[in-house]
């Protein structure tokens, strides 16, 4: 393998996202974009990369650690060309060739970087491709031998250049020497008054031109942005249904690259999937939901409109709809969890049921439990937090609070519409309710009075 080093250009402002936040921080699919082209130059370049950086630097150089990167800063933003001068002290004596990369390219794949590294002869190459509608790119003006003559920015094209399908993808290589003598000639006489890095192919360049043009997309606003996340998460979609996963909508599935999900699981539409998440065999996750960080097992039912985060769902449960498992939910399995119900770090031991608007908070809850409609655990008093313990077999009529801390024991069956202030011994009844009165002939006689009162 030859020896490359990478430079990517990522000081540049990113005016038209219109934003605080550096572009290449900006999320595609799940992950910032500058991960992407950080992850593909250390796969193909055998010394690492340098990085350029400018407003925010900071930022981008702490997320950045633990790449195989060193970072180089440009003060002001005079074009790509000035942006690779600042590199001139980190590059100028390396022996083998840089291979220049933009931050906001995020889709490149490396089966093509190795391929335009293997093709490339010339002391300054670049990667052109065709493109159906190449506006707003650099275009690549060839002689009538087919010869590159020069690039030409968009907002420096005339009409008939802006015709033009083949565009400069950004991405150069090029012997360190001979680059760093092209860039002492390059003046900024052009649209933009701007040091085009585009200028260094004057002199004589070797082309390679790719072969399809989706992975070559600029991310310079936030339709771009929507594009590239789009097209990742689709090409994901269509790897899962490779491996026997059912999606119902492959356009509305937003899944990180981080999760996992096994064969015979079905997934609806408008599914986010985030962060360190596995979805088990046979498991159906329906419409709306977000799940992140979390474990669904085998054979398990998301209904819709579930945020699940930082939760265990464990095999042969149910879950929802509309219910919110919040961080440290444990279900053992088996579980149902029904409509607008909220748990938080709670364990709830196989067979339990909490199935209907209830809320469940710092609480243990042992096997066969059955929670009642409405059921509250009063977790906070204000200052710190209490645990309740529900132990193996009780059941909870609808409609009770428990006023943490506080234990029930095994068996103990709990009556409606009590508020649970005390430990309850095992296979006891707890009622703590005032007694009905029945008032018997009482609204008769109501009647009686208003009417004679008209
Ligand atoms: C650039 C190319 C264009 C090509 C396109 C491919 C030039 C002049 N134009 O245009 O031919 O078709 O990329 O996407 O090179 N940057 C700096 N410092 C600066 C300016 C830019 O580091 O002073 C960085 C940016 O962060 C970005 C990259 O260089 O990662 C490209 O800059 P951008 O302004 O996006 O150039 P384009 O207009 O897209
Ligand atoms: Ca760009």
């Amino acid at each position: 393998m030859m020896n490359v080093k990478a430079l990517v250009l990522a000081a540049g402002k990113g005016t038209r996202m219109k934003s605080k936040k550096p572009k290449v921080l900006f999320d595609v699919a799940g992950k910032p974009m500058i991960d992407y082209v950080m992850e593909t130059a250390c796969a193909v370049c055998s010394d690492g990369a340098v990085v350029v950086l400018g407003e925010a630097a900071g930022d981008i150089q702490s997320h950045l650690q633990g790449y195989n990167s060193e970072f180089v800063f440009q003060k002001e933003q005079k074009g790509t060309a000035d942006a690779v001068l600042a590199a001139r002290g980190s590059l100028e004596d390396y022996n083998g060739k840089v291979l220049i990369l933009c931050g906001d390219m995020p889709l490149v794949s490396r089966e093509s970087l190795k391929a335009f590294i293997e093709n490339s002869v010339s002391p300054v190459n670049f990667m052109s491709v065709k493109k159906k509608n190449p506006e707003g790119y650099g275009r690549v003006v060839r002689g009538a031998d087919g010869s590159v003559i020069r690039i030409v920015e968009e907002k420096d094209a005339n009409s008939n250049e802006k015709k033009l399908k083949e565009i400069n993808t950004g991405i150069y290589l090029a012997e360190s020497k001979e680059l760093f003598k092209r860039l002492g000639n390059i003046n900024n006489n052009n649209a933009q008054g701007e040091y085009y890095l585009t200028d260094i192919v004057k002199d004589g360049a070797g082309i390679f031109v790719a072969e399809t043009e989706e992975e070559f997309l600029g991310i310079n606003d936030r339709a771009a942005l929507a594009e590239a996340s789009k097209r990742i998460w689709r090409n994901r979609a269509d790897e899962y249904m490779k491996n026997g996963v059912s999606i119902t909508d492959p356009d509305s599935f937003y899944c990180d690259d981080s999760v996992e999900i096994e064969n015979d699981a079905t997934i609806y539409p408008n599914v986010t999937l985030k962060g360190e998440t596995k979805i088990g065999e046979g498991s159906v996750v329906y419409p709306g939901c977000r799940i992140a960080d979390s474990v669904v097992e085998d054979f398990c039912e998301i209904k819709d409109n579930c945020v699940v985060t930082e939760s265990f769902v464990g095999r042969e449960s149910s879950v929802g709809p509309m219910a919110h498992l919040r961080p440290g939910s444990k279900l053992y399995g088996k579980n149902k969890i029904g409509n607008f119900v909220e748990v938080k770090k709670t364990e709830i031991h196989e067979n339990s049921k909490a199935s209907h608007l209830t809320y469940l908070g710092d609480a243990y809850i042992g096997k066969d439990v059955n929670i009642g409609c409405g059921t509250i655990t009063c977790n906070y008093d204000g200052i710190s937090k209490h645990k309740t313990i529900i132990n193996d077999g009780v059941f909870v009529g609808s409609d009770v609070q428990f006023v943490a801390p506080v234990e029930i024991g095994k068996d103990a069956l709990i009556a409606a519409g009590s508020t649970v202030t005390k430990d309850v011994p095992d296979e006891s009844l707890a009622i703590s309710r005032s007694e009905q009165v029945n008032k018997e002939g009482w609204v008769r006689k109501r009647k009686q009075i208003y009417s004679r009162e008209k």
